[in-house]
């Protein structure tokens, strides 16, 4: 294939593959199968690959986003992102349409609308493309996540059809369906990150990462509600949602006009039970003038649009006796108590346990055994006891006594300083415990062996496995145990492991899961030291020269291979022939030689290219600007590194200035 066959077959790729992109997320219609669409993906990825020029920014292949991290680039709204009004009560909700009738002195029609809960997000599209994607912010400014938003299926890249304006803004709700929120935080529970308390809090945290490669697995999502722009070609809310679903806007299907106040209720009425089935969390309804002649007649207050307002649902509470309480350990180790309940219908369902936090929680609101609790739920899946009926408490109640040792293994709990939670420090013993390592040491950032954890868990009662190592001396034969376990299967998941002894040092070393070496300091640790013997005998000093690694890294590193156990399974990790010395690296020149070098905003290649050519010619890398630093290499809007680069008087070079020094 030549450029020109290339260009060809590309733009017929891109094109074939947003229509199914929309068919798929915007109509919930797919008319081909993953299977087939990955097919399409893959050759446009294969083209992309050959004839980089063809990588054009809105190509369907760049929604899984860049590793680029920046700090946002802050942008003032266009048109000022408001809030809105809103009410709890019916009362108040009549006298929101008693206004708006008045004002304006005939009868207006309604569109009805779900409060999605999520996190607000304004697009621009300039010629149909997706120009900028900013949060609301301070409802003036709001911080520019374009790249985040990129990686959304749900949104559109490029729009379909020919009659949308110029330029518009549209805005939306970013929002974590329940089943993508579930799932991220046991994810983060293993990995001992602290989980979102709510699928609202997710999105938002989600959309603020630094690295749109992660975005891009954190399964968000987006319904469009508002159209903002000059020269609309329509009259109406309604109209520009249709027009919006037409360009390919992902609009939840149950909006509704509604011509008076009892059919707003009806559908608020209708709503208040029915959200309860829908998989992803709302809060109200929002409930809008029709036409844009009235609402411009009605106007603004210093706040909110006097043409609209939200009718919030209230978090369902129910009260019922608290019977015991259990501990669960995790796979950190952190305790979590657990209130065992009569059984009470709440929000849609049967509830038996809630979250009670942790100790200090429960001494907050002095919950007894066989108290009445007050149990809420939420935003949140799990429920949680949020109080307690001290009037209803049995007279011969006494403080409740926390554990002090681990229900799984009898160590002794102890409790850091400042930390909420008391864990168990039997790490290496502690069965759940031992669990969660091999199960953070095969996930996809790790070492990326293709097994459930179910599987995992299986292997583990079943007594194959009783450390990371043990993997390695698994045989298709010994899965056999397993009923229903195919032969397939079987030999899938040997075959992945084996795979997994290519995985980088890098990878191995945050495989290992030793406290605090995140994935990233990992990659930094493997950089500097570049085995894992040297990193086993490396002094404090030398893990404090390390870039990112402080006093608490250095510890907990000196800490792990102080443990003969650790360096037990280090060894029968090496003997399986997992990597443990990082690849050597290219040595071209050494012109860059004792230099650092910080790198920000956008260049015209990933950054890893940058970073590879630094220490391809002998240089360093680092993530932060410190007096130490030599060059600031800045791409377009740098953001905070750039004004610390100013104040500390580092020399800050372009690309060109760049690629001269070797
Ligand atoms: S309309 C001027 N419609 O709720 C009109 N907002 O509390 C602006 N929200 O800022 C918003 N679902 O983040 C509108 N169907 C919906 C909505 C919705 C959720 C959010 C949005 C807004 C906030 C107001």
């Amino acid at each position: 294939m030549n450029l020109k066959e290339a260009t060809q077959r590309a733009a017929q790729l891109r094109e074939e593959i947003n229509r199914h992109n929309h068919q798929y997320y915007a109509l919930n219609q797919p008319i081909i199968s993953d299977f087939e669409y990955d097919i399409l993906l893959q050759d446009l990825i294969a083209i992309e690959k050959k004839y980089p020029s063809l990588q054009v920014s809105d190509s369907p292949t760049q929604r899984v986003g860049s590793d680029i991290t920046e700090a946002f680039v802050q942008v003032a709204h266009k048109y000022p992102m408001m809030s809105l009004g809103n009410t709890y009560s019916v009362e108040e909700l009549r006298e929101f349409d008693n206004r708006v009738r008045k004002t304006l002195d005939s009868e207006p029609e309604y569109v009805c609308e779900l409060k999605f809960d999520g996190t607000a997000i304004g697009l621009t599209y300039i010629d149909g493309i997706l120009h900028q994607a900013v949060t609301r912010g301070d409802g003036e400014r709001g911080d520019d996540v374009t790249l985040n938003v990129r990686t959304i299926k749900s949104i559109p890249l490029q729009l379909q059809g020919k009659d949308y304006p110029r330029e518009f803004e549209i805005r939306g709700e970013i929002f974590m369906p329940f089943a993508a929120f579930e799932r991220l935080n046991s994810e983060r529970e293993k990995n001992d990150e602290q989980p979102f308390a709510n699928p609202r809090n997710a999105a938002a945290g989600s959309l603020k990462l630094l690295d749109s490669k992660e975005v891009a697995f954190r399964g968000l999502d987006c319904f469009f509600y508002h159209l903002l722009g000059e020269n609309l070609p329509f009259e109406t809310h309604y109209d520009s949602l249709k027009y919006a679903q037409q360009w390919g806007f992902q609009v939840s299907e149950y909006y509704k006009k509604c011509t008076n106040i009892d059919e707003i209720f009806d559908y608020i009425h209708h709503w208040e039970d029915a959200r309860k089935t829908l998989p992803y969390a709302t809060d109200g309804v929002v409930i809008k003038v029709n036409s844009y002649a009235q609402q411009r007649r009605l106007g603004m207050t210093a706040k909110s649009p006097r043409w609209a307002t939200a009718f919030k649902f209230k978090a369902e509470q129910a009260v019922t006796e608290l019977l015991s309480v259990d501990f669960q350990v995790g796979r950190t180790g952190a305790i979590t108590p657990v209130a065992n309940l009569q059984a009470v219908q709440l929000a849609g369902t049967t509830v038996k346990r809630a979250s009670l936090h942790n100790a200090d929680q429960i001494a907050l609101l002095d919950i007894r055994l066989h108290d009445k609790v007050l149990v809420e739920k939420g935003g949140e899946i799990i429920p949680k006891v949020v109080g307690v009926d001290i009037v209803q408490r049995p007279p011969n109640s006494e403080p409740f006594s926390y554990i002090t040792h681990c229900p799984e293994c009898g160590a002794e709990l102890k409790r850091d300083e400042g930390e909420a939670k008391h864990y168990c420090p039997n790490d290496a013993h502690c069965p759940p415990q031992i669990l969660g390592k091999i199960e953070h040491f095969i996930s996809r950032k790790a070492m990326n062996i293709t097994a459930g954890e179910a599987t995992v868990e299986l292997l583990f009662n079943k007594g194959l496995i009783k450390n990371a190592a043990d993997l390695y001396k698994l045989k298709k034969e010994d899965l056999q145990y397993f009923d229903k376990w195919g032969e397939k299967s079987a030999e899938n998941l040997v075959k992945s492991i084996a795979e997994s002894v290519k995985i980088p040092f890098a990878k191995v070393l945050y495989a290992l899961g030793i406290r605090y070496v995140g994935e990233t300091t990992a990659k930094k640790i493997a950089d500097a030291l570049l085995s894992i013997d040297a990193l086993a005998n490396a002094t404090e000093a030398q893990l404090l020269a390390v870039d990112e690694v402080g006093e608490r890294i250095a510890k907990s590193v000196m800490a792990y291979f102080a443990d003969e156990s650790n360096r037990q399974l280090v060894e029968a990790l090496r003997q399986a022939g997992v990597q443990m010395v990082a690849e050597a690296k290219e040595q071209l020149s050494d012109a860059l030689s004792g230099k650092t070098f910080v790198i920000t905003g956008s260049l015209s290649r990933p950054r890893d290219d940058f970073k590879a050519l630094i220490e391809q010619h002998g240089g360093t890398v680092n993530s932060a600007v410190s007096p130490n630093t030599h060059y600031l290499l800045a791409g377009d809007k740098g953001g905070s590194k750039l004004q610390k680069a100013e104040k500390l008087g580092v020399k800050i070079i372009g690309e060109d200035e760049f690629m001269r020094m070797f």
